[in-house]
């Protein structure tokens, strides 16, 4: 059954159509990757999948609910999260910390209350916080549970906003770019995490340029190019489909 589905997606900037007709489905439980040279316009379809930006048109259907033009936060609560191109730890605050903001975007005391530590948030901070630990130990990083996020290493630093994106109990996760910025030993542990979850029954769609972790770890590709979608595939015959070897080699 799919997850999602992306029907006759447009955006449009001015004349520039970044996401053009763009119709393509993701089946639970599997990894499906959207990759495409610079300027695709990959990140714009995130940012219309999460509710950041408005589609022009079309359709974005999420366990069966139409869900195109809806804010970020109802959406993030139907059940789907995010990470960003480039990460963003809070500054300030140690890697369960960061964790244990993700539960409160999620939880029922809610965000600002349990920042302001209100009285009636007391009984949820000992789970929350066990929550968070248990996240961070499951993706490998308990032992930095107390360092400061920004001073950890890049690759860390991706782990804990893999945990920080958990914590708010998605069924479908959206990965934009989760090796950038990472060495290829890095890069390879995060393609684990990334199987781990997904073995965790959770549906991943990920935004990426290293084209080795992208052919390792996914059940299905989506090609964009200039907005359009050329083509979907299997990773084996996406390596073997000829627009994408010219549009990745040049002519
Ligand atoms: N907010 C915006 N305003 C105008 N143009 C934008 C905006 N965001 C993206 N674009 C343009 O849309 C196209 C797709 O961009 P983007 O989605 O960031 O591509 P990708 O993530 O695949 O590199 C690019 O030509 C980019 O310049
Ligand atoms: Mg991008």
């Amino acid at each position: 059954m799919a997850i999602l589905a992306v029907e006759n997606l447009h955006r449009r900037f001015g004349g520039l159509h970044a996401v053009n007709d763009v119709s393509f489905q993701v089946a639970a439980g599997q990894i499906k990757a959207v990759i495409g040279p610079n300027g695709a316009g990959k990140t714009t379809l995130f940012n219309l999948l999460s509710g950041a930006l408005m589609p022009s048109s079309g359709v974005v259907r999420f366990q069966g609910k139409d869900i195109q033009g809806r804010r970020p936060f109802e959406i993030a609560a139907l059940g789907m999260a995010r990470t960003y191109q480039n990460i963003k730890m809070f500054t300030g605050m140690t890697a369960l910390e960061n964790v244990m903001v993700g539960c409160h975007l999620r939880g029922r005391a809610g965000f600002f209350s349990s920042m302001l530590h209100a009285p009636w948030t007391w009984g949820e901070e000992r789970a929350v916080l066990e929550k968070s630990m248990e996240l961070l130990e499951l993706l490998e990083i308990g032992e930095c549970a107390h360092v400061l996020a920004t001073s950890l290493a890049f690759g860390q630093q991706r782990a804990v906003e893999l945990a920080r994106a958990l914590a708010m109990q998605p069924s479908l996760l959206l990965l934009d770019e989760p090796a950038a910025g990472l060495n290829i030993y890095e890069t390879a542990e995060v393609g684990r995490l990334i199987s781990k979850i997904r073995d965790m029954g959770i549906t991943v769609l990920l935004v990426e340029h290293d084209m080795s972790l992208v052919m390792d770890i996914s059940d299905e590709i989506v090609v964009l190019c200039f907005g359009e979608m050329i083509a979907e595939d299997l990773p084996a015959a996406i390596q073997k489909n000829p627009e994408v070897i010219r549009i990745y080699l040049g002519e």
